[in-house]
């Protein structure tokens, strides 16, 4: 084994560990809105929130890094370029996750001043991280580019996958840069927000986990190059082409120009379009290798993939991103929903069916089946649908009472929280949180027993890229 696949096992490890942690967070947060004095000034909901979804976005990004080093060595057969560094990086990643994540619990907050935001928190969502940390994280990104630039170079070789994924990691890491606020005017600093989690979310790690998945599916199902980096370059094209200006569905209420609407409206509705793709992708292969795969839970997260994208980002983003539509779900819990669904179906399944491959090479193991696999996979794919549905629920009762009937008054948003829709939606949410988290706790035992115990069969793993 490479040292850079050894590296990868650590990040995919921590990674799928702070995917618990998030969780914990999540069902924390969850039970503040059935009892909202929980904890009162110990660790107020806005807190538990920010653990919650900053855990999410490191957690992601260790798998992501976690997949490409696992992938790379073979790619290009020669050993990772700066290794050493990569694994230095690797504990300095961990060192400022724990040493933020302390900081937010226990001192939460500071004074209006600068120092706070050098060394609490920048107050900007999904990017909470103190200044010191967010210098950090850049300086991560930047030695994990290195690594697979000079490896490229090194090992001149250079893939239709690698291409895209090196000219993909070069906005991904200057959107970055956009972390640091300085703007002090609310509307503008909005406005510079989106494009990193906008473009963050339907831009480039579509296309980073699009490569990472086009590396996975030449393993998995044998799938030609020629096939992949064909259907790569397509979604390319399309998400760049949709998503770009689907930046649009952000900027209907925050005091940008009214030619947002169109712009926004026009080019956000054409963003499931790639999400199609992958999914009559998904069905293709199924079809051509009649499901045959020594690797089952690794196809089926693969299939949850495509279908989660598709109906979490494409269906129900779509349903709210005309703004016609928005100007009554914005911000309620429609667009919860929607967040969930969105990012279990881009993301989450992604990296669980990475993983399932990446154990699976690593411990030499040539069948992976049982039935432990296929409860945590029911138990979370219900878990995270039940959820959006509680959202949906609680945001259709917001949307009715608070923005339809009520016109967006403080009255009415008070109002719409105590509709017993919404606390049942509530309820629900809360109901399917914790099904998800036991189909959380099934899928790390199976994950450590994956090639280990007596359910693994022989058989062949097919040969790469064939
Ligand atoms: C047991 C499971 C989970 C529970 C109970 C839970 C709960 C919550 C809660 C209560 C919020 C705050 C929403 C608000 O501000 O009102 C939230 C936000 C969020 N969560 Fe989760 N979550 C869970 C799992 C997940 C998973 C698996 C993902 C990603 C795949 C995720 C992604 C997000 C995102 C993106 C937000 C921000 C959404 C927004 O504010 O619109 N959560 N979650
Ligand atoms: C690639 C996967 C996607 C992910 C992970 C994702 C995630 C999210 C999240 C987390 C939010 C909440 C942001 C916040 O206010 O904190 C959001 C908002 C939104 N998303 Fe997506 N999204 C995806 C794709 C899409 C697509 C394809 C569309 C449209 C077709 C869409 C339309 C929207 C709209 C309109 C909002 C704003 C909702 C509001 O006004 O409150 N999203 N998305
Ligand atoms: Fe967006």
């Amino acid at each position: 084994m490479y040292q850079s696949q050894k590296l990868a096992i650590k990040y995919l490890v921590v990674a799928f560990a702070l995917f618990g942690v998030m969780i914990a967070a999540g069902l924390l947060t969850a039970a503040y809105y059935l009892q909202p004095r929980l904890l009162f000034n110990t660790l107020d909901f806005s807190t538990a929130k920010i653990l919650h979804i900053n855990t999410l976005v490191v957690w992601n990004l260790m798998g992501f890094f976690g997949a490409v080093y696992w992938f790379l060595p073979q790619e290009v057969e020669r050993e990772v370029v700066g290794i050493r560094l990569a694994n230095v990086m690797f504990w300095v990643f961990c060192a400022a996750f724990l040493t933020v994540a302390a900081v937010f619990a226990v001192v939460q907050t500071g004074p209006s001043a600068e120092s706070t935001l050098w060394l609490i928190n920048q107050g900007r969502k999904y990017v909470e991280a103190p200044r010191w940390a967010a210098l950090g994280i850049l300086a991560i990104v930047a030695v994990f580019m290195f690594n697979i630039i000079a490896t490229a170079v090194k090992a001149r070789r250079l893939s239709g996958v690698l291409g895209v994924l090196i000219v993909d990691l070069v906005p991904l890491f200057v959107l970055y840069l956009d972390a640091f606020p300085s703007e002090t005017n609310m509307a503008k600093d909005m406005y510079w927000w989106w494009w990193l989690v906008h473009l963050w979310v339907e831009g480039t790690w579509e296309v980073l986990i699009a490569c990472i998945m086009a590396w996975t599916l030449m393993r998995l199902l044998n799938t030609s190059r020629r096939i992949v980096e064909t259907w790569l370059y397509i979604d390319i094209g399309l998400v760049m082409g949709s998503g770009i200006l689907g930046l649009g569905h952000h900027y209907y209420w925050i005091g940008t120009p009214k030619y947002w609407f169109a712009l926004g409206g026009f080019f956000s509705a054409l963003e499931p379009l790639p999400l199609i793709g992958m999914v009559v992708h998904a069905i293709y292969d199924a079809g051509v290798h009649r499901m045959h795969c020594s690797n089952r839970p690794a196809l089926y997260w693969m299939f949850a993939e495509a279908f989660g994208n598709f109906f979490g980002a494409g269906v129900f983003g779509f349903m709210m991103t005309l703004p016609q539509i928005n100007l009554f779900t914005h911000g309620t819990q429609w667009t919860a929903s929607h967040g969930h669904f969105a990012w279990w179906g881009a993301y989450v399944c992604g990296l669980i069916s990475i993983f399932y491959v990446v154990l699976a090479e690593a411990r030499g193991a040539r069948q992976i089946d049982g039935p432990l696999w296929k409860w945590s996979f029911a138990l979370l794919n219900l878990g995270i649908i039940g959820m959006a549905g509680g959202l949906l629920i609680a945001g259709m009762a917001q949307t009715f009472h608070e923005r339809a009937l009520g016109g967006s008054t403080l009255q009415s948003f008070i109002t719409a929280q105590a509709s017993s829709w919404f606390v049942e939606g509530m309820w629900m949410r809360m109901a399917f949180g914790v099904m998800f988290a036991i189909g959380y706790v099934l899928l790390v035992v199976d994950l450590v027993r994956v090639g280990r115990m007596a359910s693994v069969v022989e058989l062949r793993i097919p040969e790469v890229g064939a």
